[in-house]
């Protein structure tokens, strides 16, 4: 949830940390907080509550020494609310230590117990702390910032990533990892530690991953990697495939909109290279195809957004592939004693790469035997390098917390899979397979067309509806979980209430909640598909209707069935069934980021949230 940079250099360590803090403070965003040396060996810390900003301008009031080497944190809080003394860093050995952590440290509870009858006294509420004070004192006794790190984690249960400075250790950060994420950013005389390469990557596009249980030292001319018994251990270095102005707004008024644009550029480079002749060619599943011939069965796994991509493939899969789909959220998975076997494939979808829910379920499914495979689209992430194989979505770095255009790259990456499965099975011949592609590549030029033909009307109607209370989301087949984003995006974007249901779930009580004037989004299937879903939808909008509300249909071009009993039809092209969603979603993505917007809000950083979900 927090974000974590650390950088060692000649360069200015205040102008990286805070430039890489603000790439990461989508993270989380309720403090600030960094820690640099100076060039005389002094340590010197700001923190301070409230976004980045403040930070910032406390730094312009009261400015640090800048030396060339420092640790930088952006906070969601979860021991200790938000104020500056909860704000890391956390400071030991009598202060000459600074310490950043994102985690939560399960045992905190028993070691401060422990450090206060050693006669350590605690400032803050954190679970951080302990950790920095443990260090402190390990560093006292070992003279090795390193060591200290070392004996300092062999004592923690949780999840976590530590970086540590040290006034007696110039030109020495000192990181660590269990279960949380931790990437090198690999500079010329210069090294950098991050969250993820967001934090580094205006410096450097070469990274390097640390696994599990890892701690990595770096100095502007080395980085060294260990594990937690101190045997040294492999780092995998990976070129970041994009550049940092992927990851700027660009004269964009919000990251949102400006990710929102690029829905179409996320299916096309999610497609890119990945067809052939006809075929689908994913050469990344090549080390797993013995074991996806021999399955019988996928289990999708994700959370929020990711869940509703998931949603949208098992109906392609299945109808392609003709193997029995489930979908489930990560955290209930994990605690439900599941029946699983090396003939199940289970497949995460996760735009981070970090949620720790989804990680957790992922190796609990490993332990269980089955086979697994990450959908993600953040290279170096914990989840793809713990899985069996990926399949990386190319949606480029997702800044705004409120997920957009991974999930439409999610759902594409989904599809192929399924075409894929489908030809290895021979559920679907060469030209049907052929068919389903000709469709997929069609998808990008026509979000576009969505997008533009639809953004002014839908930011009018957000306008209107800026004092609503309540808006509800109908959806049947493809279009159901089509209905849970557009609520998901209400709920967390605009903080209305919203809900999302199966439109034939309708009459089974959801109906008596409307009331004249309700607002409903209906996502309406297309009429030319051979089965009635079409009318039976047509029919639950004259169902509500009848009893007052206003309905706002995301209905096919021509559809003119639909009109006399809606309100307003917001257009989206002709498409084949299963393509369906990943255009009736683009007018709800941006009927969230306006309605948030025409009331004020900031449509990148909601309220109470953060981007990457790393604990549980
Ligand atoms: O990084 P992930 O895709 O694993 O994140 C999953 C969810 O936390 C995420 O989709 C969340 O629901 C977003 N706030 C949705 O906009």
């Amino acid at each position: 949830m927090c974000g974590i940079v650390g950088y060692v250099g000649s360069g200015s360590s205040l102008e990286v940390l805070v430039g890489g803090l603000k790439r990461l403070e989508y993270r989380g965003y309720d403090s600030a907080g960094i820690a640099v040396l100076s060039p005389e060996g002094d340590l010197g810390a700001r923190k301070r509550a409230g976004k980045l900003g403040v930070l910032v301008e406390e730094l312009a009031e009261n400015p640090l020494p800048d030396g060339g080497t420092g640790i930088g944190h952006t906070r969601w809080a979860t021991h200790g609310g938000p104020t500056d003394v909860n704000a890391h860093p956390h400071f030991g050995d009598g202060g000459r230590l600074a310490l950043i952590h994102n985690g939560i440290i399960e045992n905190f509870a028993e070691l401060k117990a422990e450090l206060v009858a050693a006669g350590e006294s605690f400032e803050s509420e954190t679970d951080t702390e302990v950790a920095a004070l443990l260090v402190g004192r390990a560093f006292h006794d070992t003279g090795d910032l390193t060591e200290a790190m070392r004996r300092t984690v062999e004592r923690l249960d949780g999840a976590f990533t530590l970086l540590a400075v040290h006034r007696s250790a110039p030109g020495v950060v000192v990181g660590a990892r269990r279960s949380s994420p931790l990437v090198i950013g690999l500079g010329e005389g210069e090294n950098f530690l991050g969250s993820d390469v967001a934090a580094f990557v205006e410096h450097t596009r070469r990274a390097m991953e640390i696994g599990e249980d890892q701690i990595v030292t770096i100095r502007p001319d080395s980085v060294e990697v260990i594990d937690f018994s101190g045997a040294p251990a492999a780092a995998k270095e990976f070129e970041v495939a994009w550049d940092a102005s992927a990851a700027e707004k660009g004269g964009w008024p919000s990251f949102m909109k400006k990710e929102i644009a690029e829905e179409p550029d996320a299916v096309a480079n999610t497609l890119r290279g990945r067809t052939h002749d006809g075929a689908v060619a994913l050469p990344e599943l090549d080390g797993v195809a013995e074991a996806l011939s021999g399955i019988n069965r996928v289990l999708v796994l994700g959370c929020g957004t990711a869940a509703y991509a998931g949603m949208v493939g098992k109906y392609a899969i299945e109808a392609w592939a003709r193997i029995p789909v489930d979908v489930e959220l990560s955290h209930e998975f994990r605690y439900r004693d599941p029946v699983l076997d090396e003939h199940t494939l289970v497949v995460s979808v996760s735009q981070s790469g970090e949620t720790m829910d989804t990680l957790m379920a992922v190796r609990y499914a490993r332990e269980q035997g089955a086979r697994t495979l990450s959908i993600c689209n953040t290279q170096g992430a914990t989840i793809p390098r713990e899985s069996d194989a990926v399949l990386y979505t190319h949606a480029g770095p997702e800044v705004a917390v409120a997920s957009t255009k991974a999930f439409v790259a999610q759902v594409t990456a989904l599809y192929l899979l399924g075409l894929h499965l489908a030809t290895l099975r021979g559920t679907l011949d060469a030209d049907a397979v052929a068919a389903q592609l000709t469709e997929l590549e069609a998808v990008p030029t026509k979000i576009q067309r969505v997008v533009e033909a639809s953004s002014a009307r839908i930011a009018e109607l957000a306008h209107w509806m800026s004092d609503t209370q309540s808006v509800l989301f109908l959806g049947r087949h493809v279009g159901f979980p089509v209905a849970l984003e557009g609520a998901l995006k209400l709920k967390e974007l605009a903080y209305i209430h919203a809900e999302g249901f199966a439109a034939g779930e309708l009459k089974h009580g959801p109906i008596a909640l409307i009331e004249p004037g309700q607002i409903v989004f209906v996502v309406v299937p297309s009429p030319r598909d051979p089965s009635s879903l079409h009318k039976k939808v047509v029919s639950n909008i004259q169902e509500i209707r009848a009893r007052g509300a206003r309905v706002i249909a995301i209905a096919e071009l021509g559809d003119v069935a639909v009109v006399p009993f809606a309100d307003e039809v917001i257009r989206i092209p002709l498409a084949a069934p299963f393509f369906e969603p990943l255009l009736s979603v683009v007018p709800l993505h941006v009927f969230g980021m306006e309605l948030a917007t025409a009331k004020g809000l900031d449509v990148d950083q909601p309220r109470n949230l953060a981007k990457s979900v790393t604990v549980e």
